[in-house]
């Protein structure tokens, strides 16, 4: 197989890490995106055989690992409210030796920026094996996952060097849009809003969020320069862009850190708040915004130092430290992408970690 890649793209350029570089470059990433799956029609579109394969199945499985396993908590969410499709998420690890009940007519969709990875190609093995339609969505075209699968989506990222994944996850996200988008299409249902140009304006609030490096900067030098740990908390989207969010930050900065659904941390991680503990709270979801303010103010009573993010015109309150432009409901985790990447960026500077190339981890995991 040839990578299209070009060579330029693997350089640094100006940039200090490939990390920032590719923070940098997501706007672009998602315009391309767009570009490479709009139709003649203007409407977003997979190929016919994957939009009839997705309309033929009952249920879709999505199975993946670390940051991929977090688009595809948020893929799940833009499936269900868009497409009307049952979706389970599940860690390719587990799995294996822990398979659900499937649903008579399941469609496997696995989702890998390195299209490499032991532990979801394991998967794939074994429900191609039971002989069920799969899917896979990757970054790398030719890659093993992206060869074994009866189906394949390209995120057109371009490469990602830096260990953490950045711009692939939000790719991801971009792909999981236009799948529900086809799908919906597919079933005849009426959307409501046009994806391609709600995308292309959250495209749009990533830039204006990427302009904000120093205030975000500050906001890492505030919150996390002298503690060990932090935590995120959310609710409904919003609480999975939180777990990608904590595993941002315990990746590159080596702080421990967790997200959280707002509600649950009363059931117990409340107990680890004292003075001064870090908890950065979203609040995008209309929804919800009342009862994650509540969170947020049951931990400040606890002495936690508190950092709402919200949404113009639609969640923000006076005092909310980080304002994120307006884009539709189902697209707010393509704009907070930008801000939990910078500030978990921020961090590993101040802490002197070496950003692209963590300790311990690797870009592709091809062990079990
Ligand atoms: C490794 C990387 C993570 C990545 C995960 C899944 O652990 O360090 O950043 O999210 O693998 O990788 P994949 O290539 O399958 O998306």
């Amino acid at each position: 197989y040839t990578v299209s890649f070009d060579a330029k793209d693997m350089e640094k350029g100006t940039y200090p890490h490939y990390m920032i570089k590719e923070i940098d470059e997501q706007p672009a990433v998602i315009r391309r995106l767009l570009q490479n799956y709009t139709g003649k029609d203007g409407k977003l579109a997979t190929d016919t055989a994957i939009a009839e394969a997705l309309n033929a199945a009952d249920r879709l499985y999505i199975v993946a690992c670390g940051t991929s396993y977090h688009a595809g908590l948020v893929g799940k969410h833009l499936l269900e409210k868009i497409a009307g499709i049952p979706t389970e998420v599940h860690i390719s690890s587990e799995f294996s030796y822990n398979m659900p009940l499937l649903s008579k007519k399941p469609l496997f969709i696995f989702i890998s920026q390195s299209g490499e990875t032991a532990d979801s190609r394991a998967v794939l093995v074994k429900v191609k094996k039971l002989g069920y339609p799969t899917l896979t969505m990757t970054n790398v075209e030719g890659s093993t996952l992206y060869r074994e699968a009866d189906y394949k989506m390209l995120l057109y990222a371009g490469p990602e060097i830096a260990v953490a994944s950045t711009k692939a996850y939000t790719a991801m996200i971009a792909v999981f849009s236009v799948m529900a988008a086809t799908l919906a299409t597919a079933k005849g249902l009426t959307l409501g809003f046009d994806p391609v140009h709600e995308m292309s304006l959250a495209a749009l609030a990533m830039e204006q969020m990427i302009d904000e490096k120093a205030q975000l900067q500050e906001i890492a030098r505030d919150y996390l320069s002298i503690t060990r740990n932090a935590f995120y908390i959310g609710r409904g989207l919003d609480y999975y862009v939180c777990m990608e969010a904590a595993l941002k930050l315990k990746e590159v900065s080596y702080i421990q850190a967790e997200g959280f659904a707002g509600g649950e941390l009363k059931h117990g991680t409340i107990a680890l708040i004292e003075d001064g503990t870090p908890v950065l709270a979203f609040a995008t979801q209309e929804a919800v915004n009342d009862h994650i303010r509540g969170n947020v103010q049951e931990v400040a009573a606890r002495g936690a130092h508190t950092c709402v993010i919200s949404m113009k015109d639609v969640t923000d309150r006076p005092g909310d430290s980080i304002i994120l432009p307006k884009v539709h409901e189902y697209f707010t985790p393509l704009v907070c992408a930008v801000p939990l990447q910078l500030i978990a960026y921020y961090a590993a500077l101040q802490n002197e970690c070496d950003v692209d190339k963590p300790r311990n981890l690797a870009k592709s995991v091809t062990v079990e």
